[in-house]
């Protein structure tokens, strides 16, 4: 005998699942243990070939339609950014048992207030990363973390950091499309948004999973 479904109240209601889609990638700022705290970001590189990674997520602005991450300025994403903007991004919440799929634009931030409050709000020990002497990806001829020896296991001082402020960038991702899909027994729910310009809206559609 089947058992009675329940659901929830989103399933069918297109505003209310497009509510949840947000509110779960806006928990990815402020709950690492949340699986939008570690999306899959796609760029594309030199060959066209989809490359992709995982990368913390460090703000949303739900208003702005940006979603905004920290990496090298000399990354070799950042470099394949600098080519072309368009990215995409990955997130699966099992509890929820919903996937959520965004593309868009990235904008490249190395200088401005972005970049700046990004770095200045930004713990030592995660800023420590950006004093690797050479560029992340860099071939090696031995094992290595890229830092200077000498502050390996150390957290740096304030002062000291500054010096490396050039290797930091924030990343924007202006968002233009949003894909949900949520799995039930019962039937998968589908749907996607696409942001109307002209309109200054978005329009959202279901479609067959
Ligand atoms: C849990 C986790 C979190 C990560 N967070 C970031 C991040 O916030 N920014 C970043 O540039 N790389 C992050 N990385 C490393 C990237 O996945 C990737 O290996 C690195 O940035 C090099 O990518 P690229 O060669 O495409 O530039 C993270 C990796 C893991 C496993």
């Amino acid at each position: 005998m089947n058992e009675p479904h329940s659901f929830p109240a989103y399933y069918d209601d297109l505003a209310l699942s497009f509510e949840e889609a947000w509110g779960l990638v806006s928990t990815g700022v402020t709950n690492r243990h949340s699986p939008a705290h570690m999306p899959v970001v796609g760029t594309i590189d030199a060959l066209g070939v989809p490359q992709m990674r995982i990368m913390i997520l460090r703000g949303v602005s739900r208003d702005g339609r940006t979603l905004r991450f920290h990496t090298d300025s000399r990354s070799i994403k950042a470099e394949q950014l600098r080519q072309n903007p368009a990215s995409s991004l990955l997130i699966y919440d099992p509890t929820a048992k919903i996937q959520i799929r965004m593309s868009g634009k990235t904008h490249f931030m190395t200088t401005g207030d972005i970049a700046d409050t990004a770095w200045s709000t930004s713990t030592p020990f995660a800023r420590r990363c950006y004093m690797a002497e050479a560029a992340p990806g860099t071939p090696v001829a031995k094992p290595s973390s890229g830092l200077p020896e000498w502050i390996e296991g150390k957290q740096p001082e304030e002062k000291l950091l500054a010096d490396y402020r050039g290797n930091f960038a924030a990343l924007l991702v202006e968002i233009e499309t949003i894909e949900w899909l949520y799995l039930a027994n019962a039937g998968h729910r589908r749907a996607r948004w696409q942001w109307d310009a002209a309109q200054n809206t978005w329009a959202g559609r279901w479609l067959i999973p």
